[in-house]
């Protein structure tokens, strides 16, 4: 089967971390985010992955040169301007030239981890002759997700894109689809469409649309919270057996403690500080007696002596968190 990843976001919510790469080449602990989600695709029967780009769309190629991610095959096709989730999903279909061999392909958003079996989704589309099947799963809170309301079979009878509170379910769209060929001719060619607000709408009212609830492990990696929870999943064991966190290249002082976090290669933690619950990017320096909680320090970053950096701050690639700073929920750099 053949897959468009969408992957040619701003990744605005990840600022400074996305103003120098992209959101699905950012580390999820040992490998990039995209590989992680190709690599599933691949378990599932996707042997060629075609790449919405858009967005900082080189650093996507010069990762990939030979064309081949986590063993499957990858077609790059770039908007000369960002099309939104339906428009990419046109144009990539086109400019790949999927239709040669009009099939049922898959779609995912490139930010999207997942356990998902697509050969359940595959049952259900298939079963049902939907013209496109989404992958449901339910959580607390909806409101930043689209929300999928389905009657008994699995037909979808709304399809609403982050609604304001009070949600009508709490079974949101996960972020993969399969869709036939028709699809397309539903996507207007040449400006922007959004599948979440436009096309699914639209074909819920036409009865085309159906969606599997299917549990399983589950992470949009696109907010400072969900990227640290991506790799806190993988040491805590939350998908397949238990990673380690420090990489063998990092330099962490004995005097240091660092608990329940990620730290790359070529990383220094020195003596007497403290990286609890965070990730320290390939490169960065955490200075005597500072403190990283709940946090992500970009590459080549220094968090200065004794500052306490904490609560969800993200601090971009070569920034420097002076000495003795506090910072709770911060951006270093501020968000441009
Ligand atoms: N090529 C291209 N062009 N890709 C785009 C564009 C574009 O104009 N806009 C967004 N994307 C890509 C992003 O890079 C990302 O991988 C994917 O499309 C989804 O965009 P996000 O910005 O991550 O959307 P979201 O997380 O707010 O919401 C989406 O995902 C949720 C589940 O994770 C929606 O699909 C929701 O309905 C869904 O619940
Ligand atoms: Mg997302």
């Amino acid at each position: 089967m053949q897959a468009i990843l969408l992957v040619g976001g701003f990744g605005t919510r990840l600022r400074p971390l996305t103003l120098t790469t992209p959101k699905q080449m950012l580390p999820v602990l040992d490998r990039p985010m995209i590989e992680h989600v190709v690599s599933g695709l691949g378990r599932h029967g996707v042997d060629r992955v075609v790449l919405a780009l858009g967005y900082q769309d080189d650093a996507f190629r010069a990762a990939y040169p030979d064309g081949r991610c986590a063993g499957v095959e990858l077609c790059c096709v770039v908007e000369s301007e960002p099309l939104d989730t339906a428009g990419a999903i046109r144009f990539a279909y086109e400019a790949s030239d999927m239709g040669a061999v009009p099939s049922t392909f898959l779609v995912a958003n490139g930010d999207v981890i997942t356990g998902l079996d697509v050969s359940e989704l595959l049952r259900l589309h298939r079963a049902a002759g939907a013209e496109a099947t989404i992958h449901l799963i339910e959580v607390e809170d909806p409101s930043r997700y689209g929300v999928v309301v389905t009657n008994a079979g699995g037909r979808v009878t709304a399809f609403v894109e982050k609604p304001s509170p009070p949600a009508p379910s709490r079974w949101i769209n996960a972020g993969t689809y399969l869709m036939e060929p028709s699809v397309i001719g539903r996507i207007a060619s040449g400006r922007r469409v959004s599948v979440e607000r436009e096309v699914f709408p639209a074909m819920a009212a036409d009865g085309t649309l159906w969606a599997l609830r299917h549990n399983t492990y589950w992470v949009d990696a696109g907010t400072p919270e969900t990227y640290l929870r991506a790799q806190l999943d993988l040491l805590d064991g939350r998908r397949g057996p238990a990673a380690a966190g420090v990489s063998g290249e990092a330099v962490v002082d004995p005097g240091a403690v660092v608990e329940r976090s990620v730290v790359m290669a070529g990383a220094v933690v020195a003596a007497g500080s403290v990286v609890r619950g965070s990730a320290v990017h390939s490169g960065a320096v955490i200075e005597p007696g500072a403190q990283v909680l709940d946090s992500v320090v970009g590459s080549e970053a220094t968090v200065g002596r004794g500052a306490r950096v904490a609560d969800g701050t993200l601090i971009g690639e070569g920034s420097a968190v002076a000495p003795g700073a506090a910072l709770s929920g911060a951006r270093v750099p501020e968000a441009a």
